[in-house]
């Protein structure tokens, strides 16, 4: 049966490498991408393929259920993989209703919908739910995230993303409707909005401006490239086990100082500074309210069952992130401006 995908959130950082993976890989696929445009949606993230035949892109809500129910009979989705959600920590701890609203009411909204459309005919459906590890809540020194370890939600962002997996689950076991989930750790690389910690600190560097560190830099993230992920997903929608849960991981932990020190360090070279100018720029700021303290993946499952293994070393890949960072200059200046905000009035209401 010819597959056609609903993804949301695919204007995001997450979700543009996820459409230009499916849209280039698959052209027998058709991939509906839609995202409300927050201002974390960037419809700029995927200029090179928005003429593809087999990609159309929806502006809309995912807490919109009569949009919802619209949109599936326009396009007789077989998949969701549903992406969209509010993802900054930081905000959830300033906001933390918008966060119940996107990441709990709309999931809700989509699986409701999907059901009814599906209408128990389940042949050859799927509801993929991408998730994070921050479920798990906070390790110590030691141990990692299984996927029977217990879920421990720590600020409103991990709580309602908590949330969220539980309803597809209850989906899946009350109803039948074919599910999977992933749990992720850190991404980084090309189009991570500069509010999270590496493309804030490039972007801060490239500027010469302070690097904001909470607490004392000791707090531990397992990072993992954006295109790592999103192959990872490939794979676990394709040949994972419905009903089943994948953590995804790089096995890569850093302590945040450490990690902002390694920026640092290739920054001076790439800038052409002298050894040691960027890491004076490194500034302790006041901890992030309920900060976990660290988190690291377990994904012996994935790789096992399914063969999925990350494919690039960090050194590596944040070089490459950087070097993308310093050749799409305007896209950072667009993004830090808010002008990327213009672009789906030029580029849709054109048409
Ligand atoms: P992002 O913030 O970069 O992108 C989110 C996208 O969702 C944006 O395009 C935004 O416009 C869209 N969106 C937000 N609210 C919406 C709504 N109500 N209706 C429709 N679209 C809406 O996020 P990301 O970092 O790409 O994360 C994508 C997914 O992956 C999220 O579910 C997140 O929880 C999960 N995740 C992220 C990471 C990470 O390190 N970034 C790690 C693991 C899991
Ligand atoms: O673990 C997966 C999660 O990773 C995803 O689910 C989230 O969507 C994603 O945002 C990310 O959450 P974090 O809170 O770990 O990412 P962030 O980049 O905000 O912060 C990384 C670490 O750096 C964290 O320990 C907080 C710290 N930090 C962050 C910022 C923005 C700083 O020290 N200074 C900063 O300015």
């Amino acid at each position: 049966m010819k597959k056609v995908i609903l993804i949301t959130g695919g204007a995001g950082f997450i979700g543009s490498h996820l459409v230009r993976l499916f849209v280039t890989k698959y052209p027998n696929y058709t991939i509906v991408n839609l995202d409300k445009l927050t201002y974390a949606g960037n419809l700029e993230n995927l200029k090179d393929i928005e003429d593809a035949p087999n990609y159309e892109f929806v502006k809309g809500d995912i807490t919109d259920l009569n949009m919802l129910r619209t949109l599936f009979k326009k396009y007789g989705f077989t998949s969701v993989i549903h992406c969209a959600a509010e993802s900054h920590v930081d905000r959830s701890i300033s906001d933390p209703l918008a966060f119940v609203h996107t990441n709990v009411i709309g999931t809700v909204c989509l699986l409701q919908t999907a059901r009814e459309y599906w209408n128990n005919n389940f042949n050859d459906t799927l509801f993929y739910h991408i998730s994070t590890d921050e479920v798990y809540g906070s390790l110590g020194s030691e141990g990692f995230f299984t996927e029977t370890t217990a879920y421990d939600p720590r600020s409103p962002y991990s709580a309602s993303k908590a949330s969220s997996d539980h309803f597809v689950r209850a989906y899946y076991h009350t109803y039948g409707l074919p599910v999977k989930i992933s749990n992720c750790s850190n991404n980084y690389g090309p189009n991570h909005f500069p509010e999270k910690l590496i493309p804030l600190c490039i972007l801060n560097i490239l500027h010469e401006k302070p690097l904001p560190i909470y607490g004392k830099g000791e707090n531990v993230r397992d990072w993992l490239f954006v295109e790592d992920h999103v192959r990872a997903i490939d794979v676990i929608f394709h040949t994972g086990k419905t009903g089943e849960t994948y953590n995804i991981g790089g096995h890569n932990e850093w302590t945040n100082i450490d990690l902002v020190k390694e920026l640092c360090r290739q920054m001076d070279e790439k800038l052409g500074r002298p050894p040691g100018t960027n890491e004076k720029l490194i500034t302790f700021v006041k901890d992030r309210a309920g900060h976990d303290l660290r988190y690291a993946i377990d994904a012996t499952k994935l790789s096992r069952e399914l063969g999925w293994e990350p494919s690039l070393q960090f050194q590596e890949g944040i070089s490459k992130t950087i070097d993308w960072y310093l050749q799409n200059e305007e896209w950072l200046k667009d993004v830090t401006s808010g002008s990327y905000q213009h672009y789906y009035e030029q580029q849709y209401h054109k048409r």
